[in-house]
């Protein structure tokens, strides 16, 4: 068989890990070719593509980001994408495709096989916001991530008796804010799931002073909001894929916060360090079995369908139900958790 690899959308740590699974498994047990498209959606719709044999994946399991690049590029966005990604296919002579992504990606994918291509979808994205399946890979790393930036942080805040505002990513839902949070001990965890009342922040925050504490921690996700006209608010503007680019809640928190307590209050963004670097063991794990289990779906010609964690086991669940909804922090997880607002 000779099968396309390529991911689109965010990077994410472990994209390398499901390559290189993908190469060995199709090369080495099914005696395939593999090849990659360069920079997502882009590379298929371009024919920028190259070879992958196991030389090309030596010694990436433990990378992040991606060897093969990535782009916000659909086939839907572009005039007649749909046929210039089937003819390319063709013209390739590929059995099947294996786009690696997070949600936009994985509508891309359902779009091409509702159009009758062979693809495999694997779901991927720090925000771990994907219906179908338990966990995406790349969470566990990012919540590493955040959680050591806010056991660092609390040294630094209890120093200098401050409020630290810390924003984490997550456009839709508050995972990485909700573990993250929960694992450094943070004193509120604001989500987007729950548009927040300042006025719960700063008397949860203003107790703590008032109760003889040094300091606070304040995790809230950057797609978190306040409940309508509780404060000033700056919606973000949308970059070209239309997807939000926020304006920064850490900030107009922090803003909020230092005027009402009189206690010095910093916002502290973490950005894409959450999004670089190697992966947690429990991510190149997940990653490499998705990416076995996307080349078993290939043979088998199970097409339409992405992987999926269920429990402790990989299945196939169709593109279209994955992509339906978001998978949202549950009410009941909030309440797991005393310092959720
Ligand atoms: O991968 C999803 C995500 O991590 C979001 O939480 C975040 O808003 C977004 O990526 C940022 O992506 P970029 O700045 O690369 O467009």
């Amino acid at each position: 068989m000779r099968i396309g690899v390529l991911t689109s959308g965010g990077d994410c740590p472990g994209l390398n890990a499901v390559i290189r699974s993908v190469v060995h498994r199709a090369t080495v047990d099914h005696g395939d070719e593999v090849i990659g498209f360069h920079d997502g959606w882009r590379g298929l719709l371009e024919c920028d593509y190259r070879r992958l044999d196991l030389d090309a994946v030596g010694g990436i399991l433990a990378q992040g980001g991606t060897i093969l690049g990535s782009s916000r590029v659909q086939p839907a966005h572009l005039r007649g994408g749909v046929e210039q990604a089937r003819g390319h296919l063709r013209d390739l002579g590929l059995d099947a495709v294996i786009p690696i992504g997070g949600e936009g990606t994985l509508k891309a994918a359902r779009l091409l096989s509702d159009a009758g291509l062979p693809v495999v979808g694997v779901p991927k994205t720090i925000d771990n916001d994907i219906e179908s399946t338990d966990v995406t890979f790349g969470f566990d790393t990012a919540v590493g991530v955040a959680t050591e930036a806010l056991d660092r942080l609390k040294t630094t805040a209890e120093s200098h008796q401050r409020v630290l505002i810390v924003e984490v990513m997550g456009r839709h839902t508050g995972w990485i804010a909700l573990h993250s949070g929960m694992a450094a001990g943070a004193h509120a965890i604001l989500v987007p799931e729950r548009p927040f009342d300042i006025d719960e922040v700063a008397a949860r925050v203003g107790e703590r002073f008032t109760a003889g504490k040094k300091f606070a921690i304040v995790v809230v996700a950057e797609g978190a909001k306040p409940l309508p006209e509780t404060m000033k608010f700056e919606e973000g503007a949308r970059d070209v894929y239309g997807h939000e680019r926020f304006s920064g809640v850490a900030r107009q928190l922090s803003l909020e916060l230092e005027g009402r307590l009189g206690k010095e209050a910093r916002p502290v963004i973490l950005g894409h360090v959450q999004r670089g670097g190697t992966p947690t063991a429990y991510d190149r794990v997940l990653a490499t079995r998705f990416g076995w289990h996307a080349v078993e779906a290939v043979h088998r010609g199970e097409f339409g369908r992405m992987t999926a964690l269920r429990g402790t086991d990989i299945t196939m669940v169709p593109l279209a139900a994955a992509v339906e909804t978001l998978k949202t922090v549950p009410a009941a997880r909030y309440e797991e958790c005393g310092a959720v607002l």
